[in-house]
């Protein structure tokens, strides 16, 4: 038989297939998607207090104001179903409404809708909304609530909010070697390049929706629901996203508004929050204080094992980050505990950002384990290795695969980590402490469900159409490979569409499950069309469900963080000289886009170590920093050498593709490893995320210059 001309096309290093539309600005989204003219821009009003109520809007200047078409506030806002409900079991299908309470839940909660022809008019007529208020005190300081933080029983995704192996409490007495620390991490802000945005028309009945989202089919539920109009009436459209990480799982008065306004205007209304709006009318990730204690014998070997976690929530909503969710798979110990508090507060909605849970628990995690093989005298890589495990420890099953050993040996071969001194402050580099650092990485790994359709159309090529989104992470290019290698066509005979509901249904992107399970399902109808051809059938629909992955087995990708950094002995200034990442992920759909997302991952990392912090004004409840100027995310000058190596791992129980996902493998662990090497560096041992040029000075100051 002929060989596939297209075999092994999963996996190789294709160019993005929409990278030529990006570059040259053709690939449209949300909020371009009307020209000037045809849409009027609507500009939401946000309150200047944290808690009370609206005792009267005043717009009569407002609207007066040049080109205004429509304003909307509590007095005149259509009727919508109220917010929620909380315990929806798909809680970004909740209804949104806008405008229908006098209340003020938070600090930037919309209080106003001025529409008018252009945005410049939207924005300034909209300074010119007088609204008075009756401010309540609010709660907004996390550390405060503490003692009043209540257990939430349940988690998202259904996890206890505590677990329990053994006896931890006697056997952290009894270990002969204890740590016990406690650490903090900020709030922080998915900050994506693209704001909230959303374009809204009506034809009839009929309402279509171009907005910024990784869900589909949920804003469309949750859109139906706030109107209250069938959901089969509502379309939406997001084929392209300038970024998510989380904070676009949700949908938001954007969307309820723009529809809004376009029905009652009769005429498209396109909505984009500010950056300002972005920081306080979306999610965030809840700061975070936790507890860890580590309890080991003298060869390193964990006896008792415990995290605990106080989180925020909003006052009106249930989320819990799992914050201590790594901690339940990644290290053998006989004795375990882990606990997730929750503190209500007058902030707006903490919700998922890049790894929820991992990505800030494994920063404490990590960082702890540090502090124990320094206590041990024993090489951080060798702690590790000491305490790893084939079975996930708290559920007894067997890991699918799991090559965490193999990731931290071959990133310590390639990183020079033999090279490391393990006393702190031993190296200089002129005015430089230099460091090494290495933390563990983990994610679980989940499959969703989804349907995509693949059709061969009469010139040949093939057209594959599921809602699925790309939130720049190349799900356009990895779906285009699997079709393409499963159909035996040429990459450029292959048309995937995505992000719209007029195809079947996916989860869309988010938990690192969105390469996996929408691939899956490419899969699925491309093998179904491929059989189908020998009768002349040239349409199928293939299918995924979570039940695909083996429940006998326990789901996760893990890899190594190696960072080297430099810290500037006057001024505290830490600079990230190399980092290396190790995975082991499964099958790697695409080594290019696979690069870039554990490399963005990487980056994140550096931002939690050392800049990311949003702080909150406790007077008020607003977020000081809410502009990517004060609100600093890593960028291309604060990063220096990266390097990403994935190992080849087999996962004959995961996925039908053999992937596992890998869009928040990279963050996890990374901040870890970047405060272990200033540990290394300069004997510091900051607790309190990021580590900020203030908190390091007063150990420089002990130190011989
Ligand atoms: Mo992710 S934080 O589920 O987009």
């Amino acid at each position: 038989m002929a060989k596939s001309t297209q075999a092994d096309l999963i996996g190789r290093p294709l160019d993005r297939v929409d990278g030529a539309q990006k570059v040259t600005g053709k690939a449209t989204y949300a909020f371009e998607y009307a020209t000037q003219g045809t849409a009027a821009c609507g500009f939401i009003v946000s309150a200047s207090i944290g808690k009370g109520r609206i005792l009267a809007v005043d717009a009569r200047d407002a609207q007066r104001a040049p080109g205004v078409l429509l304003i909307l506030t509590k007095d005149n806002a259509p009727p919508q179903s109220p917010w929620g409900p909380v315990d929806l079991p798909d809680r970004f299908a909740r209804a949104e409404p806008a405008l229908n309470t006098d209340e003020v839940l938070y600090f930037g909660f919309p209080v106003a809708f001025v529409v008018a022809e252009t945005f410049e008019q939207a924005s300034a007529a909209a300074a010119m909304v007088r609204v008075q208020y009756d401010s309540m005190p609010g709660d907004y300081d996390l550390h405060a609530a503490g003692p009043s933080a209540e257990n939430p029983g349940r988690m998202n995704g259904a996890l206890a909010a505590d677990s329990a192996v053994g006896d931890f409490e006697s056997a952290f007495a009894n270990a002969p070697v204890q740590i016990d620390a406690n650490y903090t991490t900020p709030y922080q802000n998915q900050a994506p390049m693209e704001p909230h945005a959303t374009l809204a028309a009506w034809q009839g009945e009929m309402l279509t929706v171009h907005t910024s989202a990784q869900l589909t089919t949920s804003p469309q539920e949750g859109l139906a629901r706030t109107l209250n109009i069938p959901k089969e009436n509502v379309r939406i459209v997001t084929r392209y996203v300038g970024g998510g990480f989380g904070s676009k799982l949700p949908y938001y008065v954007d969307a309820t508004l723009a529809a809004i306004g376009a029905r009652t205007l009769g005429r498209p209304v396109k909505v984009a929050m500010t950056r300002p709006q972005v920081f306080h009318a979306t999610t965030h990730r809840t700061a975070s204080e936790q507890h860890v204690r580590l309890g080991a014998d003298r060869n390193g070997r964990l006896t008792a094992y415990g995290q605990d976690a106080l989180v925020h929530c909003a006052r009106f909503d249930m989320f819990t980050e799992p914050v201590c969710g790594a901690a339940r798979m990644l290290y053998a110990a006989l004795n375990r505990l882990t606990r997730h508090r929750r503190a209500k507060l007058d902030l707006p909605r903490s919700d998922s950002m890049r790894a929820p849970g991992d990505a800030i628990g494994l920063l404490a995690l990590e960082c702890a384990m540090d502090e124990l093989a320094e206590a041990l005298s024993l090489d951080p890589i060798e702690l590790r290795l000491r305490n790893d495990t084939l079975t996930d420890p708290e559920r007894d099953l067997p890991f699918a695969s799991r090559h965490l050993a193999d990731a931290l040996r071959e990133g310590a071969a390639r990183f020079g980590w033999d090279k490391r001194v393990a006393k702190p402050a031993s190296v200089r580099d002129g005015r430089w402490f230099v460091g090494l650092g290495v933390a563990s990485a983990i994610r679980a790994d989940v499959l969703e469900s989804a349907t995509a359709r693949a059709r061969l159309e009469s010139d040949g090529r093939l057209t594959v159409e599921l809602a699925m989104t790309d939130i720049g992470t190349g799900s356009y290019t990895i779906l285009t490979q699997i079709a393409a290698e499963t159909m035996d066509l040429p990459v450029d005979r292959v048309t995937v569409s995505l992000g719209d509901t007029r195809f079947p249904p996916t989860a869309g992107s988010g938990g690192s499950f969105g390469a996996g399970t929408s691939g899956a399902a490419v899969l699925a109808a491309c093998r179904k069309l491929k059989v189908g051809l020998a009768s002349g059938i040239t349409e199928a629909e293939g299918s995924v469900t979570p039940s695909e992955l083996d429940n006998a087995y326990a789901h996760a990708g893990f890899g190594a963080h190696f960072a080297q950094v430099g810290v500037d002995r006057d001024t505290g200034e830490v600079r990230v000289r190399r980092m290396l990442g190790v995975f082991a992920a499964g099958r790697i759909l695409n080594a290019k886009t696979a690069r870039s997302q554990v490399i963005g991952g990487m980056t994140w990392g550096i931002g939690a170590a050392l800049t990311e912090e949003n702080h909150v004004d406790v007077r008020y409840g607003s977020f000081v920093n809410q502009d990517l100027a004060s609100y600093h995310v890593a960028v291309n000058a604060d990063v220096g050498e990266m390097d990403v190596v994935f190992l080849h791992e087999d996962d004959p129980h995961g996925s039908p593709l053999g992937s596992k996902g890998i869009g928040e493998l990279g963050i996890c662990g990374a901040g870890a490893a970047v405060m272990n090497a200033i540990h290394n560096a300069t004997g510091a041992r900051i607790r309190d995320f990021p580590a900020t040029p203030d908190k390091l000075l007063p150990t420089l100051e002990t130190l011989d210059a």
